[in-house]
């Protein structure tokens, strides 16, 4: 039997081919032929940024921000320039502390890095200003017209900076090992409410000017603003949910248990150290899941699902309040120090709330979906081992799954070797010990030996730390095996089906979204129009939640089901979340007909995507894109 099933990699891979020699060549100012560090022109071992005040105006009808960022350093090293990240902005002066002008210059464009800018500064320089304003090439920003809203009356801009695109709309030291507290001024149209990763009202002012402040040191690729006319709903004294009005009482009901989460997230590991929790769901073309700004996590629509089936992203996000936001990946390199931790923790939040049968279920979906992505990449390639050298490779396209599932079922098999008693002591430890600090995989490693297995590098071997961490591949053979009887239940009736039983007279009643997907997900892949139609007359799988209908739309592209189409027309123009439609058009792109379609699609859904999204698919559909 083949599975239908695409590699549910979240962030694309098609890029093969954009290996990038990031050295910089001779240029003024700029040490010759230096190699670029963590995606970045910066030099915080030098200079290092404490503080950011930002002062913007967000202007739909130019689409820019222009205002000023004033940045606070601390120079180390008596240094004479400071290096920040730039990508495509348009910096008109420069002033050091009390209005000195100082000279600046523009390194020259570098692929995927954009552009450093080095300001001559002084020994003892405390404070340098940058006036600037965004060009139509910022790749953080999308700004979207009332029609790409829901409620289609106002526009909509929404920042997204991971991984490196924080320094397309504010000059930066775009590197997640320096963290820095900011304040913001910002002014949007009166008729918008403007939020950001940071304190945040929850109402509209008169004069379309809001303050912000976030206090606790943050990573640039946390700088979150979004701009809509949108409500707030309060869940609980700390929690709430903004969302375009039509949608908002919808996702209060969807997100009810958030603070339940955060109760129980606190009992296992911590206090939550970032004051207010809450989450505004964007438009449809953000193309991410969730993002985990912190106070503020941003949301796809399609988690508003109308039966509460895809909160597990919600716990996903909050749980990188202690995972990512507090002890955060020092480079993009460790990124599942962020996202494997937070993918353990997500399920250890949803086992509390949910039961373990239902956090078994998620764990095995992982598992599908790690074997797939490794199969698929081949059990040597380099993004399948948990800790990645990227220093040539996109960060934004080649973080695959691995991160995420390998780096979970690591922290599970950590768990299950020593206990859980001790494992959660562990945990808890190192969020407190490190907390607002970055980290690395060695010294995680490193912390790991000493604190959990009291030094003992014999049991280092024998749990197969190394071989888990830097090796490609399937995880080595002491990897936990999930266990679920429900899953076994859908088993039976997937034999069933194979066999030939109608869909009518399948056994499942209380099934829940991840049964479902196991079922669509492990039934023969082929089978004739009728069975098809059959499926879809029973199960309406093209009216189910965004995750059951890409599984469901897999099936209809892989047996050519016409009745499908348009449902599948529908859903890649009205989705803009990557990891949903991804799969989809690489799979129609398969077949002459299916690339036929997706590129006539493509061209009427492409207006409507972030610029994330159309990299990924311009690359899949080989699409002629005026990029750099
Ligand atoms: N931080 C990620 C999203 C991200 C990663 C953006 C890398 C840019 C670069 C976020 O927490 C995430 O993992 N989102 C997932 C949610 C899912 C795993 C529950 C998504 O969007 O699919
Ligand atoms: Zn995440």
């Amino acid at each position: 039997m083949r599975s239908v099933r695409a590699p549910r990699s979240r962030f694309g891979r098609v890029t093969g081919g954009l290996l990038l020699a990031l050295v910089v060549g001779t240029q003024a100012c700029s040490r010759p032929e230096a190699t670029i560090q963590n995606h970045s022109f910066a030099r915080p071992d030098e200079v290092v940024m404490k503080h950011l005040d930002l002062d913007l105006r967000v202007d739909f009808e130019t689409q820019r921000l222009s205002g000023m960022a004033l940045i606070e350093i601390e120079n180390k090293s008596g240094a004479a320039q400071l290096h920040l990240d730039t990508w495509a902005l348009r910096i008109s002066r420069v002033e050091l502390d009390d209005g000195y002008e100082a000279t600046f210059a523009l390194g020259d464009s570098v692929p995927l890095l954009g552009r450093a800018l080095i300001i001559d500064i002084r020994p003892e320089t405390k404070r340098v200003t940058i006036h600037y304003e965004t060009t139509r090439d910022a790749r953080a920003l999308q700004w979207l017209s009332p029609a790409q809203t829901r409620d289609g009356k106002h526009p909509f801009l929404y920042t997204q900076s991971q991984a490196i695109h924080a320094r397309s709309w504010v000059p930066c030291q775009d590197v997640p090992s320096v963290r820095f507290s900011y304040h913001a001024i910002i002014q949007v149209p009166t008729d918008l409410l403007a939020l950001m990763s940071a304190s945040n009202a929850t109402t509209k002012t008169d004069d379309g000017v809001y303050a912000f402040e976030m206090l606790q040191p943050i990573p640039a690729y946390l700088l979150a603003l979004a701009v809509g006319d949108v409500e707030h709903r309060a869940i609980s004294e700390r929690c709430g949910v903004y969302a375009e009005p039509s949608m908002v009482e919808a996702a209060a009901w969807e997100f009810a248990d958030m603070e339940r989460m955060m109760v129980e997230a606190e009992a296992m590991y911590g206090p939550y150290r970032w004051d207010r929790f809450d989450v505004i769901v964007l438009p449809p073309s953000f193309p991410f899941g969730g993002m985990e700004n912190p106070r503020l996590t941003f949301a796809t629509p399609i988690l508003v699902a109308g039966d509460r089936s895809l909160v597990a992203t919600i716990a996903h996000e909050l749980a990188h309040s202690w995972s990512g936001n507090l002890v955060t990946n020092a480079s993009w390199d460790d990124f599942w120090l962020n996202e494997g931790f937070t993918t353990y923790f997500e399920r250890r939040i949803m086992e509390r709330i949910y039961g373990r049968d239902v956090s078994e279920m998620h764990a095995l979906l992982g598992m599908d979906d790690m074997r797939e992505e490794i199969a698929d990449l081949g059990p040597e390639a380099a993004t399948t081992a948990l800790y990645v050298d990227l220093s040539k490779l996109d960060p934004d396209e080649d973080l695959g799954s691995a991160a995420y599932e390998k780096g979970y079922f690591f922290l599970r098999m950590l768990e299950e070797s020593v206990g859980r008693e001790a494992w959660d002591a562990f945990l808890r430890a190192y969020f407190d010990e490190h907390a607002f600090q970055s980290m690395t995989t060695t010294r995680f490693i490193d912390y790991l030996r000493d604190q959990l297995l009291a030094g003992d590098v014999e049991r280092m071997r024998e749990l197969r730390v190394d071989e888990w961490v830097f090796e490609p591949g399937l995880p080595p053979a002491n990897m936990p095996q999930p266990q679920s009887g429900r899953f076994a239940a859908v088993d039976a009736q997937i034999a069933a089906w194979d066999a030939g039983a109608d869909a009518s007279a399948l056994q499942v009643e209380g099934w829940v979204s991840q049964e479902w997907d196991h079922f669509l997900t492990h039934i023969a892949s082929r089978m004739p129009p009728e069975r098809m139609a059959d499926l879809d007359a029973t199960f309406h799988f093209a009216q189910s939640n965004g995750e059951l209908q890409r599984s469901w739309y897999l099936l209809v592209i892989e047996n050519e089901w016409e009745p499908g189409y348009a449902g599948l027309q529908e859903f890649l123009v009205t989705v803009g979340r990557r990891w949903l439609i991804r799969p989809l058009y690489a799979k129609l792109a398969e077949s002459e007909w299916g690339g036929e379609f997706a590129r006539r699609v493509y061209a009427q859904a492409r207006p409507g995507y972030h610029a994330l999204t159309t990299a990924t698919m311009d690359a899949i559909l080989e699409w002629p894109s005026a990029s750099h």
